[in-house]
């Protein structure tokens, strides 16, 4: 029976994905994150994902002022988890391969082989350019870049010692110990939208992001046809509840009515310097006049009941296998969502030959 997973998108930067005025404002924190992940582990959730993200873009909201590294938040939220999966973000122009090899390997031994990563090649080039880390030409070849750096780590991760020659990266007799505990390796999503991105998923990964962007599904099962185990489609959606769903539709409204238009101008300008091929999917996306912030997902609204209907409806026609949800309170509407919401949707779903995880609530 067809499996689906249900995450969390951490609210890694300020204000969480929201671009509006009527959003509750925040500095993303280590005691905030342990008490979302704590919550959806005790509510029986699959994973935790959180994104990296090196600048902001200002506005009345100062979007994503702060930022916390999700590497590095890892380990701390697998000491403070026993079951649920940690995904972190990483990008390859910040450690190299010999390196991240052991450091990956190392939070996974922490966690007890519940790490995975997303590796991404920068939202924008600006947020990396800053960093002071971005080679000459990177633009042309960021995948291959991030292709010779996981073949490499793969590498480092399975033998007991490595030599390897590549355009970016050489190593000599080079070993890595400890291996990660998870077998056969540890866990890898991307996000890639350009064709080069989803190239890079099929190839590496386990879990490959998904946009609204049309016959992306069909995209998707063509370009992973030839593999010995499936890609898995995961998305992004926001939950928005209300005692009435008038009333969730109305917390909507708000939302839009107070967007942060300065916040997403910056956005869509910093997307636009670059001028990449799947810029334009990302800027058409964010013009879009009820949108309320960036990475929040398409907001499904209503009372928990609802909500599980119209969840219910998403997953069995469009074959996802992993949804990560973002809530406007991380804490107060993920428990709603898990105790409410959770057991009507595992009953629809199971109507459909789709199956929750069990240690969600029955
Ligand atoms: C759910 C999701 C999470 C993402 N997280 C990050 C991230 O944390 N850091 C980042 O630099 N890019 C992130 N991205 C951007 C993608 O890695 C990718 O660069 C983007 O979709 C554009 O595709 P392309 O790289 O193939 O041009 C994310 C995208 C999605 C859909």
């Amino acid at each position: 029976m067809r499996h689906v997973e249900l995450g969390v998108f951490m609210p890694v930067g300020s204000n969480g994905f929201l671009m509006s005025k009527a959003a509750p404002q925040y500095q993303p924190s280590f005691a905030l994150h342990r008490e979302i992940a704590q919550t959806a582990e005790d509510l029986g959730l699959d994973y935790l994902f959180s994104m990296g993200k090196w600048m902001g873009f200002g506005g009345a909201t100062d979007f994503w002022k702060e930022t916390i590294e999700p590497i590095s938040m890892a380990p701390a939220l697998a000491a403070a988890t026993s079951r649920i999966k940690i995904f972190a973000t990483i990008n390859p122009l910040l450690y190299k391969p010999a390196v991240a090899a052991k450091i990956l390997a190392t939070i996974d031994g922490i966690s007890g082989g519940r790490f995975g990563i997303n590796i991404v090649t920068g939202n924008t080039l600006e947020e990396v350019e800053q960093l002071g880390v971005v080679p000459e030409g990177y633009t042309d070849y960021r995948y291959q870049y991030a292709d010779e750096w996981i073949s490499l780590i793969k590498l480092l991760w399975s033998q007991d010692r490595t030599t390897f020659e590549g355009r970016f990266f050489q190593v000599a007799n080079c070993v890595s110990d400890p291996k990660p505990v998870q077998r056969p390796a540890i866990q890898i999503v991307s996000a890639g939208l350009s064709g080069e991105g989803l190239a890079f998923g099929v190839k590496h990964s386990d879990y490959q992001f998904v946009g609204g962007e049309p016959n992306v599904m069909q995209r998707l099962r063509e370009a992973s046809a030839g593999r010995d185990t499936p890609l898995k489609a995961a998305t992004n959606l926001m939950l928005i509840f209300g005692k009435t769903d008038e009333e969730a539709a109305a917390k909507l409204d708000t939302l839009i009515a107070e967007r942060d238009h300065e916040a997403l101008d910056n956005l869509i300008a910093s997307f636009e310097r670059d001028n990449r091929g799947s810029y334009k999917v990302r800027t058409d996306y964010l013009r879009d006049p009820r949108v309320i912030g960036f990475g929040n997902g398409t907001p499904v609204t209503g009372t928990p009941k609802t909500v599980a209907a119209k969840l219910a409806s998403m997953i069995t026609t469009s074959g996802l296998d992993a949804i990560q949800f973002t809530f406007i309170d991380f804490v107060e509407d993920l428990k709603i969502f898990g105790t409410e919401s959770v057991p009507e949707l595992r009953r629809l779903l199971l109507d459909q030959g789709v199956r929750l995880s069990d240690t969600l609530a029955k």
